[in-house]
């Protein structure tokens, strides 16, 4: 699709893809594959943190409903780029964009983050799972977010708000992914692993860098959800400051995973002496 759109750009003569052109992709991208991943991987691994039982029924059906809400878009997005119009094309996105609310409703319950059974993370990553309890906050204001815009959209016939995709499409890229990628990262990498038997205690770094994306992924969608009401060009400045944030985040991030790189076969050989005496 990526390959079309860029020979449809150059037949056209356009400098840039036309954001209706590219909308198709973009949902596929974000909810099709980046969602999609993130769903499947957290529902094998928090259960094992929160002891509960992994319901693979559960899972196939919403993997199957997801594809489907992502395919229904897909189908009225690339319909409209052709030109066509038609209140029933638009209604057909915007049931595809309200079906996301129940969807991350049941992803959030099927991954079982705010029902744990038990607490099975080692006492040094209990603060780690905040990130995964925030980043499932903001997938349930994407599914608010999705059901809003949507709902709005369908009864009126007319194609959804740009600044409501844009919305809800950071509010999953910033809040979800980001806060997902980063903390799952330092919950699963040998080097934070390893890091964590010289610093139990570390609690600054990470929830640094989870305050930091928090703050960002709000400015960002806070700046989209009020643009109908504030079209000006003041309205980049949060944007602005957002990337600005989040840019400190994974530079810390990166800094972080660098200097436990470099500490990693110290903390390992400092352990053999303990373990065998043990
Ligand atoms: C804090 C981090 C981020 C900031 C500050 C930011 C900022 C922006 C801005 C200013 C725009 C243009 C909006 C407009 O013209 O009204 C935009 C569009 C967009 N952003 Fe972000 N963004 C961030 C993170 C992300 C992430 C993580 C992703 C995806 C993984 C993403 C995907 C997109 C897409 C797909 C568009 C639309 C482009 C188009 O319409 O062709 N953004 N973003």
């Amino acid at each position: 699709m990526n390959l079309a759109l860029l020979v449809q750009m150059a037949q056209r003569g356009d400098d840039t893809i036309r954001p209706l052109s590219a909308s198709g992709l973009l949902h596929l991208q974000v909810y099709g594959v980046v969602l999609m991943f993130i769903f499947g991987v957290a529902s094998r691994a928090v259960p094992a943190f929160t002891g509960l039982p992994r319901s693979e029924l559960l899972a196939k059906a919403l993997a199957l409903a997801l594809a489907a809400s992502a395919a229904a878009y897909l189908v009225g997005a690339l319909w409209v780029a052709t030109g066509a119009r038609s209140p029933a094309l638009y209604r057909l996105e915007a049931a595809a964009l309200s079906a996301v609310g129940p969807l991350f409703l049941l992803a959030t319950w099927l991954v079982g983050i705010f029902r744990p059974a038990a607490n099975r993370l080692a006492s040094a990553s209990q603060h780690h799972i905040w990130f995964i309890r925030t980043a499932f906050s903001w997938l349930l204001i994407a599914g608010g977010l999705g059901v809003y815009y949507g709902v709005r959209a369908g009864v009126d016939g007319a194609p959804i708000s740009y600044y409501g995709l844009d919305a809800v499409r950071h509010t999953v890229a910033v809040g979800v992914a980001s806060v997902m990628v980063v903390g799952m990262a330092m919950l699963v990498l040998p080097e934070f692993a390893i890091r964590r038997v010289r610093y139990p205690s570390e609690r600054i770094p990470p929830l640094l860098i989870l305050a930091l994306l928090n703050s960002a992924a709000a400015l960002r969608v806070g700046a989209a959800v009020a643009t109908p009401h504030w079209i000006s060009t003041d309205r980049y400045w949060p944007m602005a400051v957002a990337g600005g944030l989040a840019e400190v985040a994974i530079l810390l991030f990166a800094a972080l995973f660098v200097w436990s790189f470099l500490q990693k076969r110290s903390i390992v050989e400092s352990q053999i002496p303990l373990r065998a005496a043990e």
